[in-house]
Protein backbone atom coordinates (compact mmCIF):
# COMPACT_ATOMS: atom_id res chain seq x y z
CA UNK A 1 0.00 0.00 0.00
CA UNK A 2 1.48 3.40 -0.89
CA UNK A 3 2.52 5.53 2.25
CA UNK A 4 1.45 9.31 2.32
CA UNK A 5 3.45 11.49 4.78
CA UNK A 6 1.78 14.62 5.12
CA UNK A 7 3.67 17.08 7.09
CA UNK A 8 1.80 20.51 8.88
CA UNK A 9 4.55 23.01 9.32
CA UNK A 10 6.30 22.23 6.16
CA UNK A 11 8.56 25.23 6.19
CA UNK A 12 9.38 24.86 10.14
CA UNK A 13 12.78 24.17 11.69
CA UNK A 14 12.17 20.83 12.50
CA UNK A 15 10.97 19.67 9.31
CA UNK A 16 14.60 21.10 6.93
CA UNK A 17 16.59 19.73 9.89
CA UNK A 18 15.27 16.36 10.79
CA UNK A 19 12.23 15.25 9.17
CA UNK A 20 13.13 15.83 5.33
CA UNK A 21 16.51 14.47 5.80
CA UNK A 22 15.39 11.37 7.93
CA UNK A 23 12.72 10.57 4.85
CA UNK A 24 15.43 11.06 2.59
CA UNK A 25 17.44 8.37 3.70
CA UNK A 26 14.76 6.66 4.13
CA UNK A 27 14.11 6.47 0.75
CA UNK A 28 18.20 6.16 -0.22
CA UNK A 29 17.99 3.10 1.37
CA UNK A 30 14.86 1.77 0.65
CA UNK A 31 13.14 1.17 3.55
CA UNK A 32 10.21 3.48 2.44
CA UNK A 33 8.51 2.34 -1.10
CA UNK A 34 9.42 4.00 -3.95
CA UNK A 35 6.50 5.51 -4.51
CA UNK A 36 6.12 6.99 -1.10
CA UNK A 37 4.69 10.57 -1.33
CA UNK A 38 5.61 13.47 0.92
CA UNK A 39 2.88 16.09 1.08
CA UNK A 40 4.37 19.25 2.43
CA UNK A 41 1.46 21.40 3.60
CA UNK A 42 2.13 25.10 4.34
CA UNK A 43 0.78 28.34 4.24
CA UNK A 44 2.81 30.08 1.75
CA UNK A 45 1.93 30.66 -1.62
CA UNK A 46 4.68 27.99 -2.88
CA UNK A 47 4.69 26.23 -5.65
CA UNK A 48 6.59 22.46 -5.23
CA UNK A 49 9.86 23.66 -6.78
CA UNK A 50 9.65 27.34 -4.65
CA UNK A 51 9.52 25.17 -1.42
CA UNK A 52 12.41 22.78 -2.43
CA UNK A 53 14.43 26.03 -2.63
CA UNK A 54 13.47 27.76 0.30
CA UNK A 55 14.45 23.88 1.96
CA UNK A 56 17.39 24.43 0.47
CA UNK A 57 18.37 27.61 1.63
CA UNK A 58 17.54 26.91 4.50
CA UNK A 59 19.22 23.59 5.58
CA UNK A 60 21.66 24.20 8.00
CA UNK A 61 23.67 20.65 6.40
CA UNK A 62 23.36 21.45 2.52
CA UNK A 63 20.19 18.88 2.33
CA UNK A 64 20.21 17.88 -1.30
CA UNK A 65 16.62 18.24 -1.76
CA UNK A 66 17.18 16.71 -5.71
CA UNK A 67 16.84 13.13 -4.29
CA UNK A 68 13.44 14.09 -2.70
CA UNK A 69 12.04 15.98 -5.26
CA UNK A 70 10.88 13.28 -6.95
CA UNK A 71 8.50 12.20 -3.71
CA UNK A 72 7.47 15.24 -2.50
CA UNK A 73 4.53 17.81 -3.67
CA UNK A 74 3.61 21.21 -2.02
CA UNK A 75 0.22 21.58 -0.59
CA UNK A 76 -1.12 25.14 0.05
CA UNK A 77 -3.49 25.06 3.12
CA UNK A 78 -4.79 27.74 5.44
CA UNK A 79 -4.71 25.88 8.85
CA UNK A 80 -8.26 27.26 9.78
CA UNK A 81 -10.06 26.12 6.73
CA UNK A 82 -11.96 23.84 6.89
CA UNK A 83 -12.56 23.52 3.21
CA UNK A 84 -8.70 23.33 2.91
CA UNK A 85 -8.72 20.36 4.52
CA UNK A 86 -11.53 18.57 2.86
CA UNK A 87 -9.52 19.56 -0.45
CA UNK A 88 -6.59 17.74 0.95
CA UNK A 89 -8.59 14.68 1.55
CA UNK A 90 -9.79 14.93 -2.00
CA UNK A 91 -6.28 14.99 -3.18
CA UNK A 92 -5.56 11.66 -1.12
CA UNK A 93 -8.35 9.96 -1.67
CA UNK A 94 -7.38 10.55 -5.36
CA UNK A 95 -4.66 8.14 -4.52
CA UNK A 96 -6.69 5.24 -3.44
CA UNK A 97 -6.14 2.80 -0.84
CA UNK A 98 -2.97 4.28 0.68
CA UNK A 99 -1.29 4.38 4.16
CA UNK A 100 -1.37 7.81 5.50
CA UNK A 101 1.11 9.64 8.04
CA UNK A 102 -0.22 13.33 9.07
CA UNK A 103 3.01 14.72 10.67
CA UNK A 104 2.16 17.43 13.28
CA UNK A 105 5.25 19.51 13.18
CA UNK A 106 3.32 22.39 14.25
CA UNK A 107 3.99 24.13 18.21
CA UNK A 108 1.46 23.87 20.65
CA UNK A 109 -0.65 26.23 19.65
CA UNK A 110 -2.10 25.26 16.55
CA UNK A 111 -1.99 21.13 16.86
CA UNK A 112 -5.45 21.28 18.54
CA UNK A 113 -6.80 22.98 16.00
CA UNK A 114 -4.80 21.08 13.18
CA UNK A 115 -6.00 17.89 14.69
CA UNK A 116 -10.07 18.87 14.71
CA UNK A 117 -9.91 19.97 11.30
CA UNK A 118 -8.59 16.51 10.23
CA UNK A 119 -11.04 15.21 12.56
CA UNK A 120 -13.92 17.10 11.29
CA UNK A 121 -12.83 17.06 7.19
CA UNK A 122 -12.20 13.25 7.97
CA UNK A 123 -8.87 12.98 6.63
CA UNK A 124 -8.16 10.50 9.55
CA UNK A 125 -11.74 8.34 10.77
CA UNK A 126 -11.55 7.30 13.75
CA UNK A 127 -10.31 3.54 14.37
CA UNK A 128 -9.03 3.54 10.86
CA UNK A 129 -5.51 2.00 11.63
CA UNK A 130 -4.30 3.13 8.10
CA UNK A 131 -4.19 6.60 8.73
CA UNK A 132 -2.44 7.98 11.94
CA UNK A 133 -1.36 11.12 13.91
CA UNK A 134 1.78 12.44 14.79
CA UNK A 135 2.77 14.97 17.01
CA UNK A 136 6.23 16.34 19.02
CA UNK A 137 5.92 17.31 22.67
CA UNK A 138 5.05 19.41 24.96
CA UNK A 139 2.07 17.45 24.93
CA UNK A 140 0.45 20.40 27.12
CA UNK A 141 2.21 23.01 29.66
CA UNK A 142 0.99 20.97 32.87
CA UNK A 143 -1.33 18.51 34.14
CA UNK A 144 -4.54 20.01 33.23
CA UNK A 145 -3.71 21.59 30.04
CA UNK A 146 -2.61 18.01 28.80
CA UNK A 147 -5.81 16.30 29.63
CA UNK A 148 -7.86 18.93 27.81
CA UNK A 149 -5.35 18.35 24.55
CA UNK A 150 -6.00 14.66 24.97
CA UNK A 151 -9.62 14.66 25.50
CA UNK A 152 -9.68 16.47 22.15
CA UNK A 153 -7.58 14.07 20.35
CA UNK A 154 -9.74 11.17 22.09
CA UNK A 155 -12.80 12.80 20.41
CA UNK A 156 -11.54 12.04 17.06
CA UNK A 157 -8.73 9.56 16.80
CA UNK A 158 -8.31 6.03 18.81
CA UNK A 159 -5.19 6.13 20.91
CA UNK A 160 -4.23 3.30 18.52
CA UNK A 161 -3.63 6.31 16.19
CA UNK A 162 -1.50 8.64 18.16
CA UNK A 163 2.03 8.59 17.51
CA UNK A 164 3.52 11.27 20.72
CA UNK A 165 6.98 12.00 19.35
CA UNK A 166 9.91 11.56 22.10
CA UNK A 167 12.71 11.70 19.96
CA UNK A 168 15.27 10.37 22.55
CA UNK A 169 13.01 6.86 22.18
CA UNK A 170 14.83 6.97 18.92
CA UNK A 171 17.88 7.43 19.52
CA UNK A 172 20.64 4.34 18.85
CA UNK A 173 21.39 4.31 22.83
CA UNK A 174 17.97 4.37 24.67
CA UNK A 175 16.72 1.71 22.21
CA UNK A 176 19.82 -0.48 23.52
CA UNK A 177 18.93 -0.03 27.52
CA UNK A 178 16.42 -2.75 27.38
CA UNK A 179 18.86 -5.32 25.59
CA UNK A 180 22.17 -4.13 27.92
CA UNK A 181 19.68 -4.32 31.12
CA UNK A 182 18.05 -8.30 30.04
CA UNK A 183 19.89 -10.10 27.67
CA UNK A 184 23.00 -9.57 29.08
CA UNK A 185 23.24 -12.19 32.52
CA UNK A 186 25.75 -9.64 34.31
CA UNK A 187 23.53 -6.94 34.49
CA UNK A 188 20.26 -8.36 34.49
CA UNK A 189 21.64 -10.45 37.64
CA UNK A 190 22.44 -7.37 39.45
CA UNK A 191 19.76 -4.93 38.30
CA UNK A 192 18.32 -3.98 41.68
CA UNK A 193 18.84 -2.28 44.70
CA UNK A 194 21.57 -4.44 46.42
CA UNK A 195 24.01 -4.21 43.62
CA UNK A 196 23.65 -0.33 42.46
CA UNK A 197 24.20 2.30 44.10
CA UNK A 198 22.58 5.22 41.85
CA UNK A 199 21.70 6.26 38.80
CA UNK A 200 22.99 9.75 37.30
CA UNK A 201 20.74 10.48 34.09
CA UNK A 202 22.61 13.18 32.19
CA UNK A 203 21.67 15.44 29.42
CA UNK A 204 24.30 18.74 29.61
CA UNK A 205 24.23 21.17 26.28
CA UNK A 206 26.28 23.79 25.57
CA UNK A 207 23.62 25.47 23.45
CA UNK A 208 21.89 28.42 24.75
CA UNK A 209 17.89 28.60 23.96
CA UNK A 210 18.66 29.73 20.54
CA UNK A 211 15.95 31.36 19.04
CA UNK A 212 13.37 29.33 20.54
CA UNK A 213 12.72 31.97 23.28
CA UNK A 214 8.76 32.06 22.73
CA UNK A 215 8.47 28.40 23.50
CA UNK A 216 11.11 28.18 25.95
CA UNK A 217 10.54 31.16 28.46
CA UNK A 218 7.19 29.09 29.19
CA UNK A 219 8.36 26.04 29.80
CA UNK A 220 11.56 25.26 31.19
CA UNK A 221 14.17 22.38 31.50
CA UNK A 222 11.67 20.57 33.88
CA UNK A 223 8.99 20.89 31.04
CA UNK A 224 11.52 20.75 28.48
CA UNK A 225 13.60 17.52 29.45
CA UNK A 226 12.82 16.52 31.95
CA UNK A 227 9.19 15.50 31.97
CA UNK A 228 9.57 13.87 28.29
CA UNK A 229 13.16 12.58 27.63
CA UNK A 230 14.98 12.21 31.26
CA UNK A 231 11.74 10.71 32.94
CA UNK A 232 11.74 7.89 29.89
CA UNK A 233 15.49 7.06 30.19
CA UNK A 234 14.59 7.09 33.86
CA UNK A 235 11.98 4.43 33.28
CA UNK A 236 13.69 2.27 30.88
CA UNK A 237 16.56 1.61 33.43
CA UNK A 238 13.49 1.40 36.21
CA UNK A 239 11.00 -0.90 34.80
CA UNK A 240 10.35 -4.59 35.52
CA UNK A 241 11.01 -7.36 33.05
CA UNK A 242 8.25 -6.48 30.54
CA UNK A 243 5.60 -9.50 29.90
CA UNK A 244 6.57 -9.42 26.34
CA UNK A 245 8.50 -6.70 24.08
CA UNK A 246 5.31 -5.82 22.77
CA UNK A 247 4.39 -1.62 22.76
CA UNK A 248 1.55 -2.15 24.82
CA UNK A 249 3.50 -4.22 27.63
CA UNK A 250 6.15 -2.20 27.46
CA UNK A 251 4.04 0.86 28.36
CA UNK A 252 2.61 -0.81 30.72
CA UNK A 253 5.96 -1.43 32.75
CA UNK A 254 7.04 2.05 32.58
CA UNK A 255 3.77 3.51 33.51
CA UNK A 256 4.39 1.21 36.93
CA UNK A 257 7.78 2.85 37.52
CA UNK A 258 6.04 6.70 36.97
CA UNK A 259 3.39 5.33 39.30
CA UNK A 260 5.88 4.83 42.11
CA UNK A 261 8.05 8.07 41.25
CA UNK A 262 8.67 10.60 43.99
CA UNK A 263 11.40 13.24 44.46
CA UNK A 264 13.48 14.59 47.45
CA UNK A 265 12.75 18.14 47.28
CA UNK A 266 15.78 19.35 49.30
CA UNK A 267 17.95 18.24 46.45
CA UNK A 268 16.88 20.44 43.95
CA UNK A 269 18.32 22.73 42.20
CA UNK A 270 17.11 24.70 39.26
CA UNK A 271 19.26 27.53 37.81
CA UNK A 272 19.27 30.24 34.78
CA UNK A 273 22.23 31.13 32.54
CA UNK A 274 23.88 34.67 32.95
CA UNK A 275 22.72 36.39 30.02
CA UNK A 276 19.27 34.80 29.48
CA UNK A 277 17.44 37.76 29.93
CA UNK A 278 19.24 39.24 27.78
CA UNK A 279 18.14 36.60 25.30
CA UNK A 280 15.60 38.53 22.08
CA UNK A 281 12.07 38.24 23.64
CA UNK A 282 12.27 37.13 26.97
CA UNK A 283 10.59 38.89 29.94
CA UNK A 284 12.84 40.94 31.76
CA UNK A 285 11.68 39.14 35.28
CA UNK A 286 11.48 35.42 33.48
CA UNK A 287 11.64 32.87 36.78
CA UNK A 288 12.66 30.10 33.54
CA UNK A 289 14.55 27.73 34.54
CA UNK A 290 17.88 26.70 32.08
CA UNK A 291 18.97 23.97 34.47
CA UNK A 292 17.28 21.47 36.48
CA UNK A 293 19.23 18.84 39.22
CA UNK A 294 16.98 16.58 41.84
CA UNK A 295 17.44 13.24 43.54
CA UNK A 296 14.29 11.00 42.59
CA UNK A 297 13.31 7.89 44.17
CA UNK A 298 11.16 4.64 42.47
CA UNK A 299 9.40 2.99 45.40
CA UNK A 300 9.65 -0.79 43.45
CA UNK A 301 11.06 -3.82 45.40
CA UNK A 302 13.49 -3.62 43.04
CA UNK A 303 14.92 0.12 43.66
CA UNK A 304 13.73 1.21 46.99
CA UNK A 305 16.13 3.61 48.29
CA UNK A 306 18.67 4.02 44.82
CA UNK A 307 18.83 7.94 44.42
CA UNK A 308 17.80 8.42 40.64
CA UNK A 309 19.79 11.67 39.98
CA UNK A 310 18.35 13.72 37.25
CA UNK A 311 20.76 16.77 35.52
CA UNK A 312 19.85 18.77 32.58
CA UNK A 313 20.90 22.39 31.55
CA UNK A 314 21.88 24.47 28.53
CA UNK A 315 24.67 26.77 28.53
CA UNK A 316 26.92 23.79 30.18
CA UNK A 317 30.50 23.12 29.28
CA UNK A 318 29.75 20.40 27.26
CA UNK A 319 27.07 18.42 25.10
CA UNK A 320 26.47 15.21 26.73
CA UNK A 321 24.06 12.67 27.01
CA UNK A 322 24.27 9.54 29.76
CA UNK A 323 23.23 7.60 32.07
CA UNK A 324 25.70 6.07 34.65
CA UNK A 325 24.39 3.40 36.65
CA UNK A 326 27.11 2.97 39.89
CA UNK A 327 27.44 -0.60 41.49
CA UNK A 328 27.75 -1.16 45.30
CA UNK A 329 31.38 -1.92 46.37
CA UNK A 330 32.39 -5.45 47.20
CA UNK A 331 32.44 -6.72 50.75
CA UNK A 332 36.01 -7.87 50.06
CA UNK A 333 36.70 -3.98 48.92
CA UNK A 334 36.21 -2.80 52.14
CA UNK A 335 38.81 -5.25 53.88
CA UNK A 336 41.50 -3.77 50.99
CA UNK A 337 43.73 -1.10 51.79
CA UNK A 338 43.62 0.33 48.09
CA UNK A 339 42.63 3.07 46.37
CA UNK A 340 39.55 0.50 44.38
CA UNK A 341 36.52 2.33 42.60
CA UNK A 342 32.97 1.16 42.47
CA UNK A 343 31.84 -0.03 38.99
CA UNK A 344 30.06 2.01 36.63
CA UNK A 345 27.94 0.99 33.78
CA UNK A 346 28.24 3.95 31.18
CA UNK A 347 25.05 4.02 28.80
CA UNK A 348 26.35 7.40 26.57
CA UNK A 349 23.65 8.42 23.96
CA UNK A 350 25.60 11.52 22.93
CA UNK A 351 28.00 12.68 21.53
CA UNK A 352 29.09 9.46 20.59
CA UNK A 353 26.73 6.20 21.33
CA UNK A 354 28.18 3.87 23.02
CA UNK A 355 28.57 1.77 26.19
CA UNK A 356 31.67 1.45 28.73
CA UNK A 357 32.18 -0.38 31.73
CA UNK A 358 34.88 0.70 34.93
CA UNK A 359 36.46 -1.80 36.97
CA UNK A 360 39.61 -2.41 38.98
CA UNK A 361 42.76 -3.90 37.52
CA UNK A 362 46.27 -4.82 38.99
CA UNK A 363 48.67 -2.52 37.67
CA UNK A 364 50.70 -4.89 35.12
CA UNK A 365 54.38 -5.56 36.77
CA UNK A 366 55.70 -6.49 39.76
CA UNK A 367 53.81 -3.97 42.23
CA UNK A 368 50.71 -4.62 43.93
CA UNK A 369 48.95 -1.63 42.59
CA UNK A 370 45.29 -1.20 41.92
CA UNK A 371 43.90 0.88 38.91
CA UNK A 372 40.89 2.26 36.99
CA UNK A 373 40.10 0.58 33.28
CA UNK A 374 37.57 0.87 30.87
CA UNK A 375 36.04 -1.52 28.84
CA UNK A 376 34.32 0.64 25.95
CA UNK A 377 32.65 -0.03 23.37
CA UNK A 378 31.74 2.72 20.65
CA UNK A 379 28.66 1.96 18.62
CA UNK A 380 29.08 5.09 16.34
CA UNK A 381 32.72 4.25 16.16
CA UNK A 382 32.33 0.92 14.79
CA UNK A 383 29.26 1.56 12.71
CA UNK A 384 29.69 1.11 8.67
CA UNK A 385 28.53 4.43 7.31
CA UNK A 386 25.96 6.91 8.96
CA UNK A 387 24.79 5.90 12.42
CA UNK A 388 21.02 5.99 11.37
CA UNK A 389 18.91 9.44 13.42
CA UNK A 390 16.54 8.83 15.66
CA UNK A 391 13.72 10.80 13.50
CA UNK A 392 14.76 8.31 10.61
CA UNK A 393 13.83 5.38 13.14
CA UNK A 394 10.80 6.91 13.94
CA UNK A 395 9.29 7.70 11.02
CA UNK A 396 10.23 4.05 9.43
CA UNK A 397 8.26 2.66 12.65
CA UNK A 398 5.27 4.92 12.37
CA UNK A 399 4.52 3.89 8.84
CA UNK A 400 4.89 0.16 9.92
CA UNK A 401 2.68 0.93 12.90
CA UNK A 402 5.13 0.03 15.87
CA UNK A 403 4.71 1.81 18.91
CA UNK A 404 7.41 0.96 21.18
CA UNK A 405 9.08 3.92 20.72
CA UNK A 406 5.92 6.37 21.08
CA UNK A 407 4.41 7.47 24.27
CA UNK A 408 1.53 6.39 25.78
CA UNK A 409 -1.34 8.87 27.41
CA UNK A 410 -0.77 7.44 30.94
CA UNK A 411 3.12 8.19 30.70
CA UNK A 412 2.17 11.23 29.54
CA UNK A 413 -0.55 12.10 32.30
CA UNK A 414 1.79 10.39 35.10
CA UNK A 415 4.66 12.23 34.56
CA UNK A 416 3.22 15.75 34.01
CA UNK A 417 1.77 15.01 37.93
CA UNK A 418 5.70 14.43 38.71
CA UNK A 419 6.50 18.16 36.88
CA UNK A 420 3.21 19.83 38.66
CA UNK A 421 4.34 18.60 42.19
CA UNK A 422 8.13 20.15 41.49
CA UNK A 423 6.83 23.46 39.81
CA UNK A 424 4.36 23.80 43.07
CA UNK A 425 6.94 23.57 45.37
CA UNK A 426 9.23 25.86 43.52
CA UNK A 427 6.93 28.02 43.89
CA UNK A 428 5.12 26.92 47.37
CA UNK A 429 8.74 26.74 49.20
CA UNK A 430 10.46 29.85 47.09
CA UNK A 431 13.46 27.53 45.51
CA UNK A 432 15.55 29.62 44.77
CA UNK A 433 16.81 30.17 41.33
CA UNK A 434 20.87 30.22 40.97
CA UNK A 435 22.34 32.35 37.97
CA UNK A 436 25.28 30.62 36.92
CA UNK A 437 28.05 32.19 34.82
CA UNK A 438 29.57 29.28 34.81
CA UNK A 439 28.79 25.44 35.35
CA UNK A 440 30.44 25.04 37.97
CA UNK A 441 28.61 27.67 40.38
CA UNK A 442 26.30 25.03 39.88
CA UNK A 443 27.95 21.68 40.61
CA UNK A 444 29.08 22.86 43.66
CA UNK A 445 26.02 23.81 45.09
CA UNK A 446 25.14 20.38 43.99
CA UNK A 447 28.01 18.31 45.86
CA UNK A 448 27.34 20.80 48.74
CA UNK A 449 23.75 19.06 48.85
CA UNK A 450 24.51 15.34 47.49
CA UNK A 451 27.68 14.53 48.22
CA UNK A 452 27.04 10.94 46.58
CA UNK A 453 26.87 12.55 42.73
C1 LIG B 1 14.45 18.87 22.63
C2 LIG B 1 14.40 20.10 23.48
O1 LIG B 1 13.37 18.03 22.90
O2 LIG B 1 15.67 18.18 22.89
C3 LIG B 1 15.58 20.98 23.22
O3 LIG B 1 13.20 20.82 23.20
C4 LIG B 1 16.88 20.21 23.40
O4 LIG B 1 15.58 22.12 24.08
C5 LIG B 1 16.83 18.93 22.59
O5 LIG B 1 17.93 21.02 22.95
C6 LIG B 1 18.03 18.05 22.91
O6 LIG B 1 18.01 16.96 22.03
P1 LIG B 1 19.35 16.28 21.55
O7 LIG B 1 18.91 15.18 20.65
O8 LIG B 1 20.16 17.34 20.86
O9 LIG B 1 20.04 15.81 22.81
Amino acid sequence: MRNIITIFGSTGDLTIRKLLPAIKRLLEEKLLEKDTLVLAIGRRNYQTVEYLDFVKKNSPHKFDVDFIAPNLEYFKLDIDALSDYQRLNEKIQSYGETRRVFYLAVGPDLLTSIASNIGLSNLVTKGDLNASITFEKPFGQDLISAREINGLLWQYFDEKQLYRIDHYLGKEMIQNILTVRFANKIFEGSWHNHAIKNVKIIAKETDTILSRAGYYDTSGALKDMVQSHLLQMLALVAMEVPLSYQSEDLKNEKVKVFDKLRYDRKSLVIGQYEGYLNEPNIDQDSKTETFVFLKAFVDTPRFKGVPFYLMTGKALEEKESVIIIEFEETPEQHKWDLPLKTNKLYIKIAPLDGISLTLNSKVPGLRNDVEQVDLEYCIACNAVGNMPEAYEKLILDMTEHHKSLFTRWDEIELSWQFIDKIKQDIKDKQIPLTIYKKPSDLYDLITEKEEAF
